[in-house]
């Protein structure tokens, strides 16, 4: 196996610069950055640093092939080529999935059954078997083909790395860990100033603050595919998990406020922080937004507000955004950064945002409203 790997991490879209940052932050150099995904280059320490570190991606893959395949036997030919038992061994279990977009081999599941049969061929004739029992460590294999280029992937991650534990129920529309990331990231916000969310939902705004602001590395209490792998040495994860555990602030004391209208979310976001380890930073609190009792001092306000679309109806959702756009202006010291998918927010709060970011949660395009004071 190569000593370099080329290692990428997809994200939303809109959040490249957070990830590309966080990268940085861990030593290494992007060599990529395209929608929606960032490439590097690394080691097999960099895929579990990675894992254990990143906030803002969703999985780190490593980029086994990138190639063009406008046939079959193209995409057979390039997955073939592939030096797979560097990574595989005979009895791992390696499914595949993968996406076709604008491009001639648009059916997904025939080129599925192709890259299957094409990574079996390859290993088959190494290890000298014709049949594989699929029951070791799991190499999850995923191909994405856009505009006839195909790109190979291997999942370091498992499940994915918004998927922190500390959540395990949700409310009606709870947003990524990545996302209130990328969110907080971008109002620079660093622990040092009160926080708050008065649409705070499942918690996972101020949740994710908290353990940005005591640098609690988001994969410390969960664990990784690849962490099974034979090819990685024994007790990195560990040693990454210990190392990430040694640089915890245990000095600075994060004020952030939490509050919701609904009382069985405010009860919820309780629950989730006190299992994220950081409840006593977050005063929670049951209360309507447009009187939500913020603070005088500089600091921000980072909200999820409901869009009108799967939470409240049109009418209901402008009113409230008229009503958060009074009550937040007696808070000129607040910067406040809302995401909302609704088109007419800045008519209804009743001030154009200082600045806009477009972000998407999920399949759904919003915007992030900046407003400085
Ligand atoms: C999109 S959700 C927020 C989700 C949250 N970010 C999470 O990750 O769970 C919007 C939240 O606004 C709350 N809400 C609706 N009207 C409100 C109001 N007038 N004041 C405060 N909260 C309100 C809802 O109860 C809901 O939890």
């Amino acid at each position: 196996m190569a000593d370099r790997l080329l290692l990428t991490i997809p994200t939303f879209f809109g959040t490249e610069a957070t990830l590309a940052h966080e990268i940085r932050s861990l030593g290494y150099e992007t060599t990529e950055v395209t929608d929606g995904r960032i490439t590097f280059e690394g080691d097999l320490e960099a895929i579990a640093l990675a894992n254990v570190n990143i906030r803002s991606g969703q999985r780190v893959l490593i980029k086994m092939a990138q190639f063009r395949a406008t046939t079959f036997e193209e995409l057979f030919q390039g997955v073939y080529n592939i030096e797979w038992e560097s990574f595989i061994q005979a009895d791992c279990a390696f499914p595949v999935k993968g996406s076709s977009l604008k491009s001639v081999l648009s059916s997904v599941p025939a080129c599925t059954s192709i890259v299957k049969k094409a990574v079996v061929k390859r290993l088959g004739a190494k290890y000298g078997i014709e049949h594989f029992e699929e029951t070791g460590p799991m190499m999850r294999i995923s191909f994405s083909l856009m505009r006839d280029e195909a790109i190979i992937y291997l999942d370091t991650t498992g499940e994915p790395l918004y998927k922190r534990g500390y959540r395990t129920q949700g409310v009606a529309a709870p947003m990524r860990e990545t996302l209130a990331f990328s969110m907080i990231d971008i109002t620079r916000w660093r622990g040092d100033r009160p926080f708050a969310d008065p649409f705070c939902g499942s918690g996972t705004i101020p949740i994710e603050a908290a353990l940005y602001a005591k640098k609690i590395a988001p994969g410390i209490n969960r664990s990784f595919v690849s962490e099974k792998w034979r090819i990685m040495p024994r007790g990195l994860y560990d040693e990454i998990r210990e190392e990430a555990r040694s640089l915890i602030d245990t000095e600075i004391e994060p004020c952030i406020y939490a509050s919701d209208i609904d009382e069985v979310a405010v009860a919820l976001a309780k629950e989730n922080a006190k299992r994220a380890g950081i409840d006593k930073y977050i005063h929670f609190s049951v209360c309507d937004a447009a009187k939500a009792p913020l603070f005088s001092e500089k600091g921000v306000l980072v909200s999820n507000p409901p869009y009108g679309e799967r939470l409240m109806d049109n009418t209901s959702c402008e009113s409230l955004y008229r009503k958060i756009g009074k009550h937040f202006s007696d808070f000129p010291n607040i910067g406040k950064y809302i995401l909302t998918s609704h088109e007419k927010f800045e008519q209804c709060y009743g001030r154009s945002a200082d600045k806009k970011r477009k972000l998407y949660n999920g399949m759904l395009k919003c915007y992030l409203y900046q407003y400085f004071k």
